[in-house]
């Protein structure tokens, strides 16, 4: 129960139908503490056989669901965000224990995460269609939006709780039913979120979590099934492509949110002071593990010095520990497969002449810890440059003019965040505009919040989520063809 105020929070059984499945026939796993290696808790196996009761349970309660008032709805997530501000200290616990992110950070990961709860209930009331002019004079044209029906979301363990409501909540505004895949590193914060939804009131069926680490089992379903009508997902490039194919048998519509490689500019014209703190929450939020995170941090030849002592005196000053513990700004990486990756990109840049400015080595903190890492003059043909590290290492590479910056910057096939520093607003609106990124931030490093439209371009992914676009992805439209209408 690890110390929640409100203990039944904490559940370690599959939430399928309104039921609470503790024992599948497919056994249980052991979820561990990234910060200590000690197991958290034992969660059942869910495979085939569950995600179809999942999705035909979805499929019962969209007939209702669907039929429900718009208000209705709302209302029921507005309860939802109450619900979750309200067990803000626990949840946020919950994701410092199973995905290993300070405290601090993981309570304002709980606000982002209520904060798309409370959007959309607003949404809900405003779902439109239009009437348009019609080619004959007898006729008249109206569209409808209605939901899309059954949705599958597979989530990442990075961000544990707004991963799931960015997606449920537009879905359930919709009229839609969800069935939720969470990471399996991270299910209790999921688990604890549909608690929460039971208690405002979401009926069974309608959000159903599965727990389990047979991704393949549940991902085969999920877009294999044919009553699921969308899929949204966020994670790798490399999974997103796999679950597009899997979903095309069924020409599901789907939704991707997927990896990053996020270039900064930083030129010579930029506030320092103002790079500096904004390079590093680009950079170095939860541990460096985000798909929007810096990952290639182009800067100025007239500003590179001063820039690089400035950031390393910072970096190297960050402290490095368990989450729970007071003061903590760097937790542990997911797993030792993560750590062994950020060990292998500042090999490979040290190895191709890159300056080591600090960092650069494995934590003493545990095993699943790296020390904040700095590294200047990276080639451009280092790994780092060109994959996403997922990690707290921050790669600085020299630029002179803006337009062999942007051609860096977009020297990728990814295209999802991007970032500039600059005063110059010409320089700004010429370096935004040529940027290929879904997503640019202009001297911040922080650009993530509800009212926003998070997505990328080129293979970052497909649509946008959170703002007044994250509810169409839910929605299809429905024209009706009106004959026999004699004007007076
Ligand atoms: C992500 O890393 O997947 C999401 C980051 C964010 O919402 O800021």
């Amino acid at each position: 129960m690890d110390n929640l105020s409100d203990k039944s929070l904490w559940r370690t059984a599959a939430y399928i139908d309104g039921q609470w499945v503790g024992e599948t026939s497919h056994g249980s796993y052991d979820l561990t503490n990234p910060a200590t290696g000690a197991v958290l808790a034992v969660l059942p196996r869910c495979k085939e056989a569950e995600t179809d009761r999942a999705i035909e349970a979805a499929n019962r309660a969209f007939g209702q669901w669907r039929k429900t008032s718009a208000q209705h709805r709302a209302d029921i997530l507005r309860r939802w965000y109450e619900l979750m501000v309200a067990a803000r200290e626990d949840l946020a616990r919950l994701i410092t224990l199973e995905e290993g992110k300070p405290l601090s950070e993981a309570l304002g990961e709980v606000d982002y995460a209520a904060s798309f709860l409370r959007w959309f209930s607003e949404e809900a009331t405003r779902v439109r269609g239009d009437t348009i002019p019609a080619k004959l004079t007898s006729q008249r044209i109206v569209t409808l939006k209605q939901p899309i029906g059954v949705c599958a979301a597979i989530t990442p363990w990075n961000f544990p709780a707004a991963m799931i409501t960015r997606k449920a909540g537009p879905a359930l505004a919709a009229g839609c039913t969800m069935v939720v895949k969470p990471a399996s590193q991270t299910p209790l914060t999921a688990l604890a979120l549909a608690e929460l939804a039971e208690r405002a009131g979401v009926p069974a069926g309608v959000f159903s979590v599965l727990t389990g680490n047979d991704t393949r089992a549940i991902g085969g379903r999920l877009t294999g099934h044919d009553l699921v009508r969308k899929l949204t997902f966020t994670g790798s490039t490399e999974v997103g492509r796999v679950l597009l194919q899997q979903s095309a048998a069924t020409i599901k519509t789907c939704s991707m949110e997927l990896g990053g490689n996020a270039p900064v500019l930083i030129f010579d014209d930029a506030d320092l002071d103002k790079a500096v703190e904004g390079v590093l929450v680009a950079k170095f939020r939860n541990s460096g593990q985000s798909c929007v995170g810096a990952n290639r941090i182009y800067v100025q030849n007239g500003i590179f010095d001063a820039f690089a002592e400035r950031f390393a005196e910072r970096v190297a000053a960050l402290k490095v520990g368990n989450g729970l513990e007071d003061g903590v700004e760097i937790g542990p990486l997911i797993d030792g497969g993560a750590v062994d990756k950020v060990q292998a990109h500042v090999e490979d840049a040290i190895g191709r002449g890159a300056k080591l400015l600090c960092g650069g080595v494995r934590s003493e903190a545990g095993a699943n810890f790296f020390a904040p890492t700095v590294l200047a003059d990276v080639p451009a043909d280092a790994d780092i440059a060109r994959e996403e590290t997922f990690g707290p290492v921050a790669a600085l590479f020299r630029f002179r003019e803006d337009a062999e910056a942007v051609a860096l910057a977009n020297d990728t096939e990814y295209g999802l965040a991007a970032y500039l520093f600059s005063r110059d607003a010409a320089r700004i609106w010429r370096v935004s505009e040529a940027l290929e990124a879904g997503m640019v931030g202009i001297n911040t490093g922080f650009i993530s919040n509800e009212a926003a439209p998070f997505g990328g371009v080129k293979q970052s992914g497909l649509g946008r989520e959170g703002s007044h676009l994250g509810i169409e992805e839910f929605l299809e439209v429905k024209y009706l063809c009106w004959d026999g209408v004699t004007p007076l």
